[in-house]
């Protein structure tokens, strides 16, 4: 039924395909935070009045992860990758993006999700729930070919294009407004591994990779927003967009690996809900179950309640 998964169901599900280890992210389990700075072009703040649009640098925090939700899992093996970037604001405060290399999410909802996370489930009857998760979500068969581009191998974790799925409404300074899409594209341009260089690679070698790269120079991010158009939906995460309008809104450059973050008792969430004065979530079921999902899998792997410091769902 749709709308009755609970975070827990969520974990559950992750769970049964070796993921919510604890101690870790239920998902993205492994990953490195690194440093950055960001600038926005002028036309971010002709789109929206958020602060960190306003041109000026911005101190961010950088996330790059596999999407396995095993903490051991090789970086040279096929699946999804993560970006999330916290841009640290003016007065203190954060506001986030997250994003995956999948160009759409598998699902309209939260259940959907989760059904396949349990079709997925390893075992003999695996191949058989899976036939079955098919015949049922006939939908998902047509976005078989985004899946497979989402799960290559790249040659870095700055040679992938990362993007953020969900509609966020960003209003100007006048209080005009619209709906955009995230899209993290890397300066660099996109560069692949075949199966067979994968495997050759060491076990670590996204983040060695990305180290080594980042001693010659920062790797740039171009930041770019699709505006979506009249007929595009703005709660399905799984639908395309019709409209191609693409605006690059600043440029993120990763500087270095952190060193400060999550030592001790220092917790990071990068959540798509925290958002900030001038962008607003959408209505997309799956962006507002994020926050939630996200809280359980805090509680697992640090064993603190979010509560209040969560952004509101
Ligand atoms: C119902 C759908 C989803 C569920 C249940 C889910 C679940 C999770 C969980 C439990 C985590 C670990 C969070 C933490 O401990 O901080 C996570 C991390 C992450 N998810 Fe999702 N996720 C969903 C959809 C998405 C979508 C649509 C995207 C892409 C836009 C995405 C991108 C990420 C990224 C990048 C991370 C790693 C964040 C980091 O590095 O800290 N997820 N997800």
């Amino acid at each position: 039924m749709a709308g009755s998964v609970t975070p827990d169901d969520a974990i559950a599900a992750i769970r049964g395909t070796g993921g919510a280890q604890p101690g870790y992210r239920a998902l993205h389990a492994k990953g490195t935070l690194y440093r950055g700075t960001f600038t926005a072009t002028p036309e971010a703040q002709r789109l929206c009045r958020a602060p960190h649009l306003d041109g000026s640098p911005v101190p961010t925090l950088i996330r790059f992860s596999n999407g396995s939700g095993n903490p051991n899992q090789r970086d040279g093996v096929p699946g999804v990758r993560g970006m999330a970037v916290k841009f640290t604001l003016p007065d203190g405060s954060t506001t986030d993006v997250s994003a995956q290399t999948a160009r759409l999410f598998v699902s309209s909802t939260p259940d959907g999700f989760v059904e396949l996370l349990r079709a997925m489930r390893p075992g003999l009857a695996a191949p058989i729930r899976m036939a079955a998760f098919l015949a049922t979500h006939p939908r998902v068969l047509g976005a078989l070919p985004v899946l497979r581009a989402a799960n290559r191998i790249p040659a870095s974790y700055a040679t992938v294009e990362y993007h953020g799925l969900h509609a966020f409404r960003w209003v100007d300074a006048d209080g005009g407004a619209r709906f955009v899409r995230y899209h993290l594209s890397p300066a660099a341009g996109e560069q692949f591994l075949s199966a067979s260089a994968g495997l050759a690679r060491g076990r670590e070698f996204l983040t060695e990779e990305l180290n080594g790269r980042l001693e010659a120079a920062p790797a740039r991010f171009e930041f770019r927003v699709q505006i979506g158009g009249p007929k595009d939906s703005t709660v399905d995460p799984s639908a395309p967009w019709a409209r191609g309008e693409f605006t690059t809104v600043g440029a993120l450059d990763i500087t270095g690996l952190d060193t400060e973050r999550e030592h001790g008792d220092d917790i990071v969430v990068f959540d798509p809900m925290r958002v900030t004065d001038g962008i607003e979530p959408s209505d997309d079921p799956v962006l507002r179950f994020r926050s939630q999902a996200y809280s359980a899998s805090v509680k697992l792997r640090t064993g603190v309640d979010r509560g209040p410091a969560a952004p509101p769902a």
